[in-house]
């Protein structure tokens, strides 16, 4: 439970010098508050670092970097969403490589892609949304605003020591906050469910095992995961949406299992398509549960060096929009697995025939969505895009190599432009 987390700190050896990691909004809300009490309880000397940008940038992250830089912290907790438990990961890895060029370690083509040497320091992960699984990955993820696409740190060594789900923490989130980030869930155990299977990966096995990516493609344990989270999302997602208590308590487990699912298998072609989605909107914002507008005043305020997007697709939307599209695309290459993953999330498959498995599996998703036809936009085009922008997010799109490769289908920029095609409307 949180309330011990200054005994976990202590048990670590960590009394002095740990950065708690959270955004403007969090650090007025009750998970901050356990936390901050247990390491005044427990005797634990700390910094806030409260100026993390909800959907972080590289500009963002560097506000951050610096701060820890300065700091030379000796371990970190971060108290928040995807985006805070993110920041937390890259303020530490550059805090103890200060010498490293920003790209050095982001995912190439858009960085070097190199690995990350040494030990970081220990980072609790306390997450307070059930949706990135960010507590169990060695992931974070950032808006490059130079290239306008969302891109990432991918390596092992990103993981926290420790992950505090604490579903209590999750009962602020309103409707919408809820169904995107529980949507954010379904897509990462749909995509590592149907993820190629590793042996079958086209860059083959790693030379050695320090270039062993992140996602490696499917296999018989993150099978297990990805299929759970996918069970757990089609018993409670609608019911969590709908605030029921346990339902919520178990969509956090829902995360946190679809987490350890992709953190091994991988996503595929819903988050690449994702990071364009999501880095080029001009012109839409969720109607509510998402506190762009306080985060961006308050970093303003903090550091003219910020400049926050007041537009955002939130994540697990920007995710989902093209799910039925994409699934009715790479159902090809594995019907029988699709079928399966369409009857985990509670499709009557018993008349289905494998090859109609994409379709099914496809309709299942729009039927889940238009369960929130009040918040959730009508495709892409609700989000502000239209076919004179097919173009650029293919383009924005291709550079996602590494989620890509774990596609069970090779996609040509052709096929690419087709599922945005189809993903313009949904309903
Ligand atoms: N590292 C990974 O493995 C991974 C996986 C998926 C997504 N991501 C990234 O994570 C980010 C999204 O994270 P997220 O979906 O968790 O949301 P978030 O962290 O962006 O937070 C969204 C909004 O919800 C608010 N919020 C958070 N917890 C709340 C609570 N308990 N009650 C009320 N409001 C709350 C925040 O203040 C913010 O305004 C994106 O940048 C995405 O790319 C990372
Ligand atoms: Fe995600």
């Amino acid at each position: 439970a949180t309330k011990e987390i200054g005994q976990d700190l202590i048990s670590m050896g960590l009394t002095k010098k740990v950065c708690v990691v959270t955004d403007p909004y969090m650090a007025t809300l009750p998970p901050m508050k356990a936390v901050l009490d247990s390491l005044v309880a427990a005797n634990i000397s700390f910094e806030v670092f409260d100026q993390v940008a909800v959907e972080p940038t590289d500009a963002s992250f560097q506000v951050a970097i610096e701060y820890c830089k300065k700091n030379q912290f000796d371990g970190f907790v971060a108290v928040g969403g995807g985006s805070v438990i993110d920041t937390a990961k890259a303020a530490n890895v550059y805090m103890c490589n200060p010498n490293a060029d920003f790209l050095d370690f982001v995912n190439a083509p858009v960085g070097k892609g190199l690995p990350i040497p040494g030990k970081l320091k220990p980072l609790i992960a306390v997450p307070t949304t059930a949706g990135t699984g960010s507590e169990t990955t060695g992931v974070s993820i950032f808006d490059h605003t130079p290239t306008g696409a969302k891109t990432g740190i991918r390596d092992r060594g990103l993981r926290p020591v420790l992950g505090i789900i604490d579903p209590d923490h999750t009962r602020t989130c309103g409707p919408e906050l809820t169904a995107f980030t529980g949507l954010d869930v379904l897509c990462h155990a749909l995509e590592s469910y149907t993820a190629v299977p590793y042996q079958q990966r086209i860059t083959g096995a790693p030379a050695r095992p320090q270039l062993r990516p992140a996602y490696q493609g499917s296999n018989a344990i993150s099978d297990i995961w990805s299929g759970f989270a996918l069970q757990q999302c089609s018993k409670y997602l609608l019911r969590a949406v709908e605030g029921d208590p346990y339902a919520r308590e178990q969509m956090c487990l829902a995360s946190t299992a679809a987490g350890v699912g992709f953190g091994s298998a991988g996503v595929h072609l819903c988050h690449a398509m994702s990071y364009p989605i999501s880095s080029c909107v001009t012109n839409y914002r969720p109607l509510s549960g998402y506190n762009q507008a306080l985060t961006t005043a308050t970093v303003k305020k903090s550091s003219e060096q910020i400049k926050l997007k007041e537009n955002m697709v939130p994540h697990g939307l920007s995710v989902v929009l093209t799910a039925p599209a994409v699934f009715k695309w790479t159902s090809v290459a594995d019907p029988e697995r699709h079928l399966k993953a369409a009857e985990l999330l509670g499709a009557d498959v018993s008349r289905v025939k494998a090859v109609d498995s994409g379709l099914l599996l496809s309709d299942t998703i729009t039927s889940l969505l238009s369960n929130w036809t009040a918040f959730v936009p009508n495709g892409l085009q609700g989000v502000g895009y239209g076919s004179e922008h097919l173009e650029s997010l293919v383009k924005g799109t291709l550079p996602q190599r590494k989620v890509i490769e774990v596609s069970p289908r090779q996609p040509t920029p052709e096929d690419f432009n087709k599922m945005l095609e189809d993903s313009m409307k949904l309903f």
